[in-house]
């Protein structure tokens, strides 16, 4: 059988670690799915630089978009991060010539989730992002499949990693805030821009994927409340722990009688429940169906190894030939109102 043959472009933490993941489960993976998948070139930035996983045997490109167009890849892994410049014109160039497109970059999705889903359909392809919220947490395949039959009602959860950390640390540990947030950087959790971890706008760009899927479409980023946790200080923390509780960073999206409502903020939570007891870079996501009833999905929100994990797995569901639209209500059957409401401007 034909192998799937990838193109990466990114290879710090994400990127690095799904080389690695692929060398290590290589052979189970193309004797389980008939068919290899190998990875034929790379993209980063400085070619030279130390990875921690054996490149020299993939072609190497300077430029991104070259490398989602390059005639020989089948799909375009985009590990960059960013939603503007080389990774979008990465995405769109690699839909365009037909590649299917797996991805790890909710910023990206968030703004122009629509458009690019629209080239992904468009083109027959597929655009995959189940690393984009959550780490390794398999929740964009729980909605798109097992929990469509329901009607969601609501979702919340710990959706930042690289906030979770500091939180608990500060209250496990005593630390302090500046000195968790550099730690969690040192460990590959953070964004390349940390404020979008800590001013709570990597959890909204979450939330308006969740939303989107688990609502049809009905509410963007742009439309979400955003907190953040900088001004979360240790007396704040000393003081919910006095009265039973513990501050987590929660995204919440949920049916209201006026429509979907969603926002992100420090939430106080009592103690006892189990969303206290998410600590770490650990992530929770809770949803509420009509049929299925409440769930509360559990693991490891960031990190080279969850994260790359949830992209091979998007990179598995093509090698079974599996492609649906990205946002589940195809691009094609929004009105143009909700077209907008999605990030297509
Ligand atoms: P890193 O900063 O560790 O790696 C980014 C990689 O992309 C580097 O290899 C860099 O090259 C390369 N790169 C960046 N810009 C360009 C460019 N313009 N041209 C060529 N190469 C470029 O990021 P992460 O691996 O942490 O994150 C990657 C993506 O995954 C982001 O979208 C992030 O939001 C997402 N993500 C990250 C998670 C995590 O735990 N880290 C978890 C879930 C999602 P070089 O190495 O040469 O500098
Ligand atoms: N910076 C993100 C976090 C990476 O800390 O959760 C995972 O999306």
């Amino acid at each position: 059988t034909e192998p799937l043959k990838l193109g990466i472009a990114g290879l710090g933490t994400v990127g690095a670690g799904l080389v690695r993941l692929l060398e290590a489960h290589g052979a189970r993976l193309a004797a389980a799915l008939s068919r290899p998948i190998r990875i034929v070139a790379v993209s980063a930035r400085s070619r030279g630089k130390g990875r921690g996983c054996d490149i020299h045997e993939f072609r190497w490109f300077d430029d991104p978009v070259a490398l989602a167009t390059d005639p020989d890849i089948d799909v375009f892994v985009e590990l960059m991060g960013g939603d503007e410049g080389v990774p979008k014109e990465a995405v769109e160039a690699a839909l365009k010539a037909g590649k299917h497109v797996v991805t790890a970059n909710k910023a990206l999705l968030a703004k122009h989730g629509v458009a690019l889903a629209a080239l992904a359909e468009s083109n027959g392809v597929a655009l995959n992002f189940e690393a984009a919220v959550a780490g390794g947490i398999p929740v964009i395949k729980s909605l798109r499949e097992s929990l469509l039959p329901n009607s969601i009602e609501r979702i919340y959860g710990i959706l930042n990693g690289t906030c979770n950390y500091i939180l608990t640390t500060m209250e496990e540990e005593g630390r302090s805030f500046a000195d968790v947030l550099k730690e969690a950087q040192e460990k590959g959790y953070a964004e390349a821009d940390p404020t979008f971890d800590i001013g709570g706008f990597d959890t909204a760009h979450k939330l308006s994927l969740l939303t989107s899927l688990a609502f049809g479409t009905e509410v963007a980023f742009d439309q979400i409340h955003v907190e953040g946790i900088e001004k979360i200080t240790q007396a704040d923390i000393e003081s919910a722990d006095d009265l039973g509780y513990r501050i987590k960073l929660l995204g919440v999206a949920m049916r209201t009688a006026s429509g979907i409502e969603a926002r992100v903020h420090p939430t106080m939570v009592p103690k006892h429940s189990a969303i206290a007891e998410v600590s770490g870079v650990t992530n929770c996501v809770a949803i509420d169906g009509d049929f299925t009833g409440s769930m509360l999905l559990v693991g490891a929100g960031a990190g080279a190894h969850p994260t790359a994990a949830a992209v091979a797995s998007d990179i598995i569901d093509i090698a079974r030939g599996l492609v649906i639209a990205p946002f589940i209500v195809s691009t094609r059957d929004l009105k143009p109102h909700q077209r907008a409401r999605l990030g297509e401007h």
